[in-house]
């Protein structure tokens, strides 16, 4: 980026939604509060301003990104549905769930947000501002995840100007968001396929369809070159500390990652603490796992020990960030 812009931030009333489309029908970025996390959204059918957004994250181009519009019908214009997918969405949008189908011709998002592909990622958000603003605008939206490539996403507009400042255009500021972890992404393919676990559980979604999701094959998850859902790089989601996996005791000096009620053996000796969920319920954790990576990596601890976490429901989803946070510093 050459020159430095100045972002504005907006409490989310009506005249921030109104600012927010009027930006970005001219072509600017404008980051803005989903239920899953903060999404910077730039017009999904100008090129221009979706070359800008990769710019300002510093996001690789051949990772795509999620066209997020206000309902089925406006989705049903840029994307194919087979049965399982009008099955999905009519579950779960609006919602915490992205489904990646078949681009339709003549579909108005440029080429560059889909990164060439022939399918495309669309999602419905539940929270009412991003809704309000799509509204306003009429327009898909894409809208990564408002962080620089690579970093924990923002779970709130501090984090948001953190990462971005200087960057982007405006910050609409909701408050915190519902649920902490980015949606789900499910592929329809052939056979339903789960590509990123995320804010909907994949019980609930399996519940639905009657039978499970499918999962990609190893190889297509850790061949970074041409991953099967682009953005799911080996190392993700990464604070700058090392991040220590299923700690059963404390080294001194680092940072604990704390689960439930049970205290880890030699806890006094950990520099910070913080509990994602006293009570050990996943949903409280996720709400809570982006900030607190960023609160101990502010810390100055080199290390983050992350106690276990039992894998069912949100768990899945908040094990498989930690696993992308963990990776690379071993
Ligand atoms: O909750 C969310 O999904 C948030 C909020 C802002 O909506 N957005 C988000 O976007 O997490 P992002 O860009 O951080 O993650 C999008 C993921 C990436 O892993 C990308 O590779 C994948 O979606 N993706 C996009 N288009 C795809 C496609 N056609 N096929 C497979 N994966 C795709
Ligand atoms: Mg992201």
């Amino acid at each position: 980026m050459t020159t430095a812009l100045t972002t504005k931030m907006l409490p989310a009333d009506a005249a921030a939604v109104t600012e927010a489309a009027r930006r970005l029908a001219e072509g600017g970025l404008v980051a803005f509060p989903t239920e899953t996390v903060y999404g910077l959204g730039a017009d999904a059918t100008n090129a221009a301003a979706i070359a800008r957004l990769y710019e300002a994250k510093g996001r690789p181009l051949f990772n795509p990104l999620i066209s997020h519009v206000e309902g089925l019908s406006s989705a049903h214009r840029i994307a194919r549905f087979d049965a399982t997918a009008i099955t999905l969405a009519q579950a779960f949008w609006p919602g915490p769930l992205t489904l990646v189908l078949p681009r339709r011709e003549g579909c108005e998002v440029a080429d560059l947000a889909t990164a060439g592909l022939e399918t495309i990622a669309v999602r419905v958000p539940a929270h009412p501002v991003a809704h309000a603003i799509l509204k306003k605008l009429g327009r898909p939206v894409v809208a990564p995840s408002a962080n620089l490539s690579g970093h924990v996403s923002p779970t709130n507009a501090a984090h948001v100007q953190a990462d971005l400042a200087g960057r982007i255009d405006l910050i609409v500021d909701g408050g915190p968001v519902a649920v902490g972890l980015e949606s789900t992404i499910v592929g329809c393919f052939e056979r339903p396929m789960l590509l990123r676990p995320g804010g909907l559980p994949r019980e609930e979604i399996e519940r639905v369809l009657g039978r499970p999701l499918a999962r990609p094959a190893p190889e297509a998850e850790s061949n970074d070159s041409q991953p099967l859902a682009p953005g799911m790089l080996t190392s993700h989601y990464a604070p700058r500390a090392r991040v220590r996996l299923n700690a059963q005791s404390i080294a001194r000096g680092e940072a604990l990652l704390a689960f439930g009620s049970a205290p880890v053996p030699e806890q006094d000796k950990a520099a910070a603490v913080l509990n994602l969920s006293e009570r050990g319920d996943p949903a409280e954790a996720a709400t809570h796992l982006f900030g607190y990576l960023r609160s101990l990596d502010a810390t100055g601890a080199r290390t983050i020990a992350v106690m276990p976490i039992p894998s069912d429901g949100l768990g899945e989803a908040i094990n498989d960030r930690l696993r992308r946070a963990a990776a690379g510093r071993e």
